[in-house]
């Protein structure tokens, strides 16, 4: 681990990261960087394990469970990772026990577990979004498709880990998503609440604050790669790579994001239900300006893997003062262009193949200006330490620093080349400059 011997004990500051993904990682390893910071993960992975940082077990997913568990850490900052267990209340339970947390309450993280009550904060905030509505039989959905065309998309309201949105293009698509949500009749849905929405065209961008639930801090901009496949094709994913900042954007672009911030936090107050954390508006970049496709109440993956790095060696100090009321009004970030690739197992995001054998990883490791995230890693079983094999969809995300997006982008894929999985995939087009243009 990494300890600052100059350092009196009694300064060193105590973070627990929650969660496990390439994001907490990026998290925690910003900490580790950070002089006086003791960094714990829990569960994290053990890819993650370069020496900087201490692992806790999982705690339980009861929130009050977890909450007595992280509470007896008696640590100085919590930072909550996944949406999972910010909708399911941890925040809520740490707050009840005086632990200093950075994440939302589970009413504020409503904003990413129910896309209706998004859209109802959306409405009352006057936020630009596409135009909706709630759906429960086929009848009503062709109904919508003879009112606003093709692309319609159709959502589940609550959290789908990304996956649970469908862009519609033509008769062909409405028919294959209508068998996926509806028995025979087409009179009930097979799963939860879901809602039809005009499509939208124009290139995304996630925004990303940290807020304590009236003032903001910007993150720089970022895009991710949401389709599995090169050229925007195939099934949404996680996410399969990122960038920084998003080429194109103006100071209007910006103002009108703020805006966008602004009111979301302002509807949320107004609901009872203020929001501190990290606040993550997808937004799209329309013919009529910003709107807003979705919210969600943490920071994004693979976005943290580009976008926590521009931090500096600040991040402990601005996650402490995050926690406990104090943000700062400004921050310099570093702005360096940034590329992160995501490797992924085979089969991903249908039926991903896991327990491949990960090979080059210290060699990437050994490369400048190149950081490589863990998510689903583990030890082989009966394996050493350093003997890695993956163990989730999303496997790593190398992170490459450059001068232009160009040259980063290049870094990142010569990292990648130094990588081995059997049957790996990663999209080869991610910041490349004819993908940037059409998007
Ligand atoms: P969401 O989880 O709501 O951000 O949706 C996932 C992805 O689906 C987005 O990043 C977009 O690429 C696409 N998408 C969502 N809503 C719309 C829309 N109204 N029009 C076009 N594409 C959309
Ligand atoms: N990269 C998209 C997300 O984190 O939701």
């Amino acid at each position: 681990m990494r300890m600052s011997h100059t350092m009196p004990k009694g300064s060193r500051k105590k973070f627990i990261v929650v969660g496990q993904g390439g994001r907490e990682h990026a998290l925690s390893h910003a900490l580790s960087l950070s002089p006086g910071a003791e960094v714990l993960v829990s569960p994290g992975n053990p890819g993650m394990d370069d020496g900087g940082l201490h692992f806790l077990e999982s705690f339980p997913d009861d929130p009050k469970e977890a909450s007595e568990r992280i509470a007896a850490q008696k640590p100085d900052v919590v930072i909550v990772g996944p949406e999972k267990p910010l909708v399911a209340g941890l925040v809520d339970c740490l707050q009840a026990r005086s632990v200093p947390v950075v994440g939302p309450t589970a009413e504020a993280a409503r904003i990413e577990g129910s896309k209706l009550f998004a859209k109802e904060i959306m409405r009352q905030s006057g936020i630009p979004t596409a135009e909706f509505s709630e759906v429960t039989t086929v009848d009503e959905i062709r109904t919508l498709v003879r009112k606003w065309g093709y692309p319609l998309v159709l959502k589940e309201d609550g959290l789908a880990q990304g996956k649970g949105v469908w862009v519609m293009k033509t008769e062909d698509d409405l028919k294959e998503v209508l068998d996926r949500y509806f028995d025979r009749e087409g009179k009930k849905p097979t799963t939860g609440r879901i809602y039809a929405e005009k499509g939208l065209s124009g290139p995304e961008v996630s925004y990303i604050v940290m807020t304590d639930g009236e003032r903001f801090l910007p993150f720089p901009t970022a895009r991710d790669f949401k389709r599995i496949g090169d050229g925007d094709t195939g099934p949404n994913t996680g996410g399969m790579g990122a960038l920084t900042p998003v080429p194109g954007w103006t100071a209007k672009d910006d103002e009108s994001a703020r805006t966008v911030i602004e009111r979301c936090l302002w509807g949320l107050r107004k609901n009872g239900t203020p929001f501190r954390g990290f606040l993550y508006a997808g937004l799209m970049k329309t013919p009529s300006g910003i709107m807003v496709l979705e919210f969600n109440a943490r920071f994004g993956d693979p976005e943290a893997q580009v976008l926590v790095p521009q931090v500096g060696d600040s991040f402990s100090e601005l996650m402490e003062g995050l926690a406990k009321g104090s943000l700062p009004s400004g921050h310099d970030f570093k702005g360096k262009p940034t590329v992160g690739v995501v490797l992924a197992s085979p089969g991903y995001p249908e039926k991903p193949v896991t327990g491949g054998k990960i090979l080059g990883i210290d060699k990437v490791r050994a490369l400048d200006g190149v950081t490589l995230y863990s998510a689903g890693i583990a030890i082989s079983p009966g394996g050493g330490k350093t003997d890695l094999v993956s163990s989730g969809g999303r496997v790593l995300t190398v992170s490459a620093e450059g001068d232009t997006l160009s040259a980063a982008r290049q870094l990142a894929y010569s990292a990648m080349g130094l990588l081995h999985l059997p049957g790996g995939r990663f999209r080869t087009d991610i910041a490349l400059s004819e993908s940037l243009e059409h998007r």
